[in-house]
Order: C-alpha cells, then sequence, then structure tokens
C-alpha cells in the first residue's frame, strides 16, 4: 500500500527529537511521500533543507493566513526562487483564518490575492487554508480562477461550498476530523465527493485520528485516515489507496 501525506508540519518543534523515527515508521506503514506545509518567510529554507535531506518529502513555500501581517514583497521573491527547486512544488499554506484573526482581514485578502498570482504565474498548486472565511475565499479564488489549481485542505465546510471548489478544478484534502466520533456531517461529505477528486492528509502535529486524539499527530498515522475514509466509502482500502495516490500525483503534478 502507497500513501502521500498531502499535508503534514514535520518541522514543528515538537518533532524535533524523533523526526528520524517518525519518517522511518511512515516508510514502515507505507507513507510513501510527505509534503511538508509552510507557514512564514522563516520557514522557507527550513523546508528546502528537509526536501533535500529526506527523499520522501516534497515541500511547498508561503505564508499562512496568520502570519500574513509579516509578509513584504520581499517574502514573494524568496517564494519565487524557491519555487525553481525540482521539490518544492506547490504554494502553500495560503488562504484566510477569520477565526483567530492574526493578521488583519485586508491584509489576509491582499497576500492571499498576490500568492495566488504567484502560483498562477510560476503554473504550480496552491494549498488553501480557509476557516469561517468561505465567502471571501470563493469570491478571491474566483477572481483568481485562471491558471488556479490546488487543493483545498482540511475541508471542514458544506456540500455547497465543495461543489464550488470543485467547480475551480480544486481537490479536496480530508483528514483526521473523518474518525471523530460527532463527525456525521464530514463522513457523509466524504462519501459524496467525487471519488477523483479528494486526497488524505494528517496536517500533523495537529488533528490527531481516532484512536490517538489528544496526542501528536504524525504522518505515520495517515492509514487511520484511509481506514475512515474507505469506510465511508464502503471502498476496499487497497483500491482507495491506489486512487489517492494517483490523485496526490496528479494535484501536485508528478505525473
Ligand atoms: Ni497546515
Amino acid at each position: 500500500m502507497k500513501l502521500f501525506d498531502t499535508h503534514a508540519h514535520i518541522l514543528d518543534a515538537r518533532f524535533d527529537a524523533d523526526r528520524d523515527e517518525v519518517l522511518k515508521r511512515c516508510r514502515e506503514v507505507g507513507v510513501e511521500r510527505i509534503m511538508e506545509g509552510c507557514c512564514d518567510e522563516a520557514e522557507i529554507d527550513a523546508v528546502l533543507a528537509l526536501a533535500e535531506k529526506e527523499e520522501m518529502v516534497v515541500g511547498s513555500v508561503g505564508v499562512h493566513p496568520h502570519a500574513a501581517r509579516e509578509m513584504t514583497n520581499a517574502t514573494l521573491d524568496k517564494m519565487e526562487q524557491a519555487l525553481a527547486h525540482p521539490k518544492i512544488l506547490a504554494v502553500g499554506e495560503i488562504g484566510l483564518d477569520y477565526h483567530y484573526d492574526f493578521s488583519p482581514r485586508d491584509v489576509q485578502r491582499h497576500w492571499l490575492g498576490q500568492q495566488l498570482a504567484l502560483a498562477a504565474q510560476k503554473n504550480v498548486p496552491v494549498i488553501l487554508h480557509n476557516r469561517e472565511s468561505s465567502g471571501d475565499m470563493l469570491e478571491i479564488l474566483t477572481a483568481h480562477k485562471n491558471g488556479l489549481r490546488g487543493v483545498m485542505h482540511s475541508f471542514s465546510g458544506s456540500y455547497e461550498t465543495a461543489a464550488r471548489c470543485l467547480d475551480l478544478g480544486l481537490y479536496i484534502g480530508l483528514g483526521g476530523p473523518l474518525t471523530f466520533g460527532n463527525a456525521v456531517k464530514p463522513r457523509e461529505l466524504a462519501a459524496r465527493l467525487p471519488i477523483d477528486r479528494l486526497v488524505i492528509e494528517t496536517d500533523c502535529p495537529y488533528l490527531t485520528p481516532v484512536p490517538f486524539r489528544g496526542k501528536r499527530n504524525d504522518p505515520s498515522l495517515l492509514p487511520y485516515i484511509l481506514t475512515a475514509l474507505a469506510q465511508c466509502r464502503r471502498m476496499d482500502e487497497q483500491e482507495l489507496a491506489e486512487q489517492l495516490f494517483a490523485n496526490s500525483l496528479a494535484l501536485f503534478q508528478l505525473i
């Protein structure tokens, strides 16, 4: 079984003590590729270094809405340079977060637009973060729909929002919440979306799947998310894994 964790943060300090062991465990359970998300300018060099060191890791460069208030045009230049690296495959994670509002909303919207424009210019996918901001998100994505490709990561919205994302050509990323006891709606949604537009992710160290909820998440727990999705869709796990792996390769333009 081959699995692709399409969204992880293994550069998080919570992995400093055992990052090598975690990656070894990933290989043992079939996680062959990991897409490392980048959250701010300071992380760009670290993502590059990680992707160079670890064969299984590919990377993205981008500024998360939480850090948008620190972003400058120099950050955009640095991202553009990093995108020349053969293992830097996406712009992300970028988006809007109106739950925490760590950056002013107009600043979040501005840098989302700028980063979408860079991704389109470079012909790379985007990794999108959207929390309590679907109206503005869909409006900005629609304005940038030419050349748009990418994934709405850790999707938690309605079917209607998912349908709009699919119309824009995006993939939908699903993770640990599918395993949560109260996740009736997310499981119904996961059963209903087109199979060729789904990918799975851990978003580690966050969103740990059951039965490890409350502990640190890591990409070796991805099989629990596969199992939950296979159950929602009443599909054979092996067959589902193959489809998801192919979708992930297509998303990141690896085929
Ligand atoms: Ni993330």
